[in-house]
């Protein structure tokens, strides 16, 4: 069965879906790979590396798309490319269903069989496969680093024969996979750093990695799966308003909160970062999902003056941060996509077998239909509209 690769066009990404290794994985199981040329350039791979590890180097992807077995990919795909695959075509990639509503229309109508990686289940036996997590530790890792070059002042304590510098404060708000990862990537810079998050699970979690948790008297807020549920307006009020101190009293904040499927929870507030002290640096690494940060704008720096007048606060909207790192952002990422084609091969044939929960979990489209109830409620909202 064919496998094909292309070359990611959205402006920005720099990662791709194989690389050299997966290629070898994927041979591995009896399958053929087309790498569109040029696909990894950005992450480091050029075409030889792909030849050398068994692929066939295609110009234009798009012209052979009606002869591929699977597709994998990185950015949702657009619906013309849907509907120039293979009925019963298997794809695999980021699908952002709940914004790309027009391609899962395509999909489904193309009888495509699509697979979302943020659908992957979050179980021990599909961590192989959790591009959302892969990629998040990159963009939490990667978060600190925007922010110590942006900071006017040292992470670390420093004692020098020219005076003590104290650590930079750093507070972490949602201390999931991002959050944590950024925990730890400031920890290891010297910053002294604190975190708040509305699951109570994750207390334990920031304390491991030697930061302080900021526990606010508010009722915990978690819905199935681990993930967190959305806070009434009044809970989301009182939430800002007790953690205004903590912001107005750190150097860096960065924010990594998000709701699956809901828009961003809006946690600071502008006047919050104009009670910060000039210099200070805020990243919102949820600005291309409406922003944790009010004013954040992704892909951009913000200077908003601060409140004392001095000077102003350095407010970054953080935008295709793993891609930004993008030759290890693709190793895991390519890794995943290949694991999940692994579990649907048996002797060089992709059969999805739906009875494994993984498989069902993860799939969007499949025979015409859209699998994942909450965007096929969307879909059907949309035409009621
Ligand atoms: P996410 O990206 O959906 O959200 C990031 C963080 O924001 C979460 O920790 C969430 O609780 C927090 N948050 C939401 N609203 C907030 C608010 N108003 N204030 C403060 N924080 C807020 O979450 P992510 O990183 O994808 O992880 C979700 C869960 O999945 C976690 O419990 C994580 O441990 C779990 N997980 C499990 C895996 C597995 O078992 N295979 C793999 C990865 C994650």
């Amino acid at each position: 069965m064919r496998v094909g690769v292309s070359r990611e066009r959205r402006d920005g990404e720099r990662r791709v879906a194989a690389t050299p290794d997966t290629v070898r994985q994927l041979i591995g199981l009896g399958l053929e790979v087309f790498i569109e040329s040029g696909a990894g350039t950005a992450a480091g791979h050029g075409d030889q590396a792909y030849a050398d590890a068994g692929a066939e180097i295609v110009a234009e992807l798009e012209l052979e798309l009606d002869s591929l077995d699977v597709y994998a990919h990185v950015r949702p795909l657009s619906p013309e490319t849907a509907t120039r695959l293979r009925r019963g075509a298997v794809t695999v990639g980021l699908a952002s269903p709940a914004s790309e509503l027009p391609t899962v229309r395509a999909l489904a109508a193309a009888g495509i069989t699509a697979f979302a990686l943020e659908l992957v289940p979050r179980i021990s036996r599909a961590q192989s496969m959790d591009a959302l997590t892969s990629q998040a530790l990159i963009a939490g890792y990667r978060s600190v680093l925007e922010a110590a070059l942006r900071l006017p002042r040292f992470f670390p304590l420093y004692m020098t024969a020219a005076g003590t510098i104290p650590p930079a404060s750093v507070l972490v708000l949602g201390a999931g996979v991002a959050g944590l990862q950024a925990i730890g990537t400031a920890k290891r810079l010297g910053a002294r750093v604190s975190a708040n998050d509305v699951r109570p699970a994750s207390a334990d979690e920031v304390a491991s990695m030697g930061a302080t948790f900021i526990s606010l008297d508010l009722e915990a807020a978690e819905a199935g799966g681990g993930y967190a549920k959305e806070l009434g307006e009044d809970r989301a009020a009182m939430q800002r308003a007790l953690l205004a101190p903590h912001v107005a009293a750190s150097d860096v904040l960065i924010t990594t909160a998000a709701i699956p499927g809901r828009p961003a929870p809006l946690l600071v507030t502008s006047r919050m970062v104009a009670a910060m002290r000039p210099g200070s640096v805020v990243i919102d690494l949820a600005a291309e999902s409406g922003g944790n940060v009010e004013g954040s704008v992704a892909g951009s720096d913000v200077l908003v003056p601060t409140a004392d007048g001095t000077g102003a606060v350095t407010l970054v909207g953080l935008k295709d941060a793993a891609s930004a790192m993008a030759s290890d952002a693709s190793r895991l990422y390519a890794k995943n996509v290949a694991n999940l084609i692994e579990l649907m091969t048996a002797d060089g044939v992709v059969a999805p077998d739906f009875a494994d929960e993984v498989i069902a979990g993860a799939c969007l489209t499949e025979g015409g239909v859209v699998r994942h109830a909450p965007t096929a409620a969307a879909i059907e909202a949309e035409g009621a509209a």
